[in-house]
């Protein structure tokens, strides 16, 4: 019988020694993809899978698992996938390999988005694999934050990757805070009120001791185990968005910090943030930072106008973070067998 241990906590209890064992190139690549399986996505949908070929690991976006009521454009949905590249990368540099990503040009959704290529190194990118052994420790955490300013070895290691990154890495300005709490409960608010919206997000939610391999368990929105196989009928039946809006308010109000990817809304600069948003999490986690998402005034077209000019930025608002001290989440959200992503040719 398939148990919450497999899903939950299996994926990520990687034993990085056994890639040693390994016989072939095959088995090394699948190896790598374990990690990068354990990128963050939106609602967990975990919208990619992969082909093996001779120069790496061909990227595809999965859009059966598109999200679009919220997610209309898929350009979280190829966040997340960018996401996954930068695991996969990290996972290289870790085991000896040194990587690029070729882009696939056109705007068919079929092909593979990238290619990773993977040549052995005995050079590997150092910025990269000091990354590593935060792919297995990250966690969204949406629990409140305890208020702390961000310590300043965290933020010069934040502040460096902005400096890496100064097209797609934003803090915003303090005195912008009220202000976007304000937009993210609005967001809360238009979005829970749409019976779709309800729906799409009831489909993802799962109870904390679940089968599923996908979704988010409920226990991470801070709902008790107990109340957590109610959650998703909850949600897909009453209209949550005014509570929801006052605690996303006070969240973004009261946190230390709040940072913004942004980008254009094309394919390759979406698959290139999400990679950037990935270096992003994996950074604040080695930092001993916490962060969750805020992307509501993003996803609702007439705040993301509101949200733009606050951001400062030649490029449109992509993806909104709240950053500061909190207790680690313990729990993983579950993850799809490896096996089940890789498609052969
Ligand atoms: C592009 C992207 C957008 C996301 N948007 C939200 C969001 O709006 N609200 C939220 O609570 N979590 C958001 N998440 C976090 C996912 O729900 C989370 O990554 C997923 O449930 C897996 O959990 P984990 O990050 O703890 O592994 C987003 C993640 C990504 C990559």
């Amino acid at each position: 019988m398939t148990t919450e241990r497999n899903h939950r906590s299996e994926p990520w209890a990687i034993d990085d020694s056994e890639f040693y064992e390994l016989v072939n190139r095959r088995e090394e690549m699948e190896f790598l993809l374990r990690y990068a399986v354990l990128a963050p996505s939106s609602h967990n949908t975990q919208p990619w899978t992969f082909t093996i070929v001779p120069e790496g690991i061909e990227v595809f976006a999965d859009y059966t698992r598109s999200l679009p009521h919220v997610d209309g454009d898929s350009r979280e949905l190829l966040m997340s996938v960018g996401a996954a590249i930068m695991n996969l990368r990290i996972a290289a540099a870790h085991f000896g390999f040194e990587s690029a990503v070729l882009y696939h040009g056109s705007a068919y959704q079929t092909p593979p988005v990238a290619l990773v290529t993977l040549k052995e190194t005995c050079d590997p990118d150092l910025e990269l694999s000091r990354l590593f052994p935060a792919i297995l420790t990250r966690r969204t955490n949406r629990r409140p934050f305890d208020g702390e300013p961000v310590g300043p070895k965290a933020l010069a290691s934040l502040c460096d990757l902005a400096d890496d990154h100064p097209d797609s890495v934003r803090f915003l300005l303090p005195q912008t805070r009220m202000r976007i709490a304000e937009l993210v409960a609005q967001g809360d608010r238009l979005q829970m009120e749409n019976r779709a919206v309800r729906e799409e997000l009831a489909d993802w939610v799962r109870p904390a001791r679940t089968n599923a391999s996908d979704g988010i368990c409920a226990d991470a929105f801070g709902i008790p185990d107990l109340l957590t196989p109610v959650a998703a009928s909850l949600i897909r039946k009453v209209d949550l968005g005014g509570m929801q809006a006052r605690r996303d308010a006070q969240l973004v109000g009261t946190t230390p910090l709040l940072m913004m990817i942004t980008a254009e809304d094309d394919q390759r600069s979406l698959l290139e943030a999400g990679q950037v948003l990935e270096r992003l999490l994996l950074t604040a986690t080695l930092a001993g930072l916490q962060y969750s998402f805020m992307n509501q005034p993003v996803q609702v077209t007439t705040l993301r106008a509101l949200l733009t000019p606050l951001v400062r930025s030649p490029h449109p608002p992509q993806l909104l973070i709240r950053i500061g001290y909190a207790p680690p989440v313990a729990r993983a959200m579950p993850r799809r067998n490896v096996r089940d992503v890789i498609q052969t040719r």
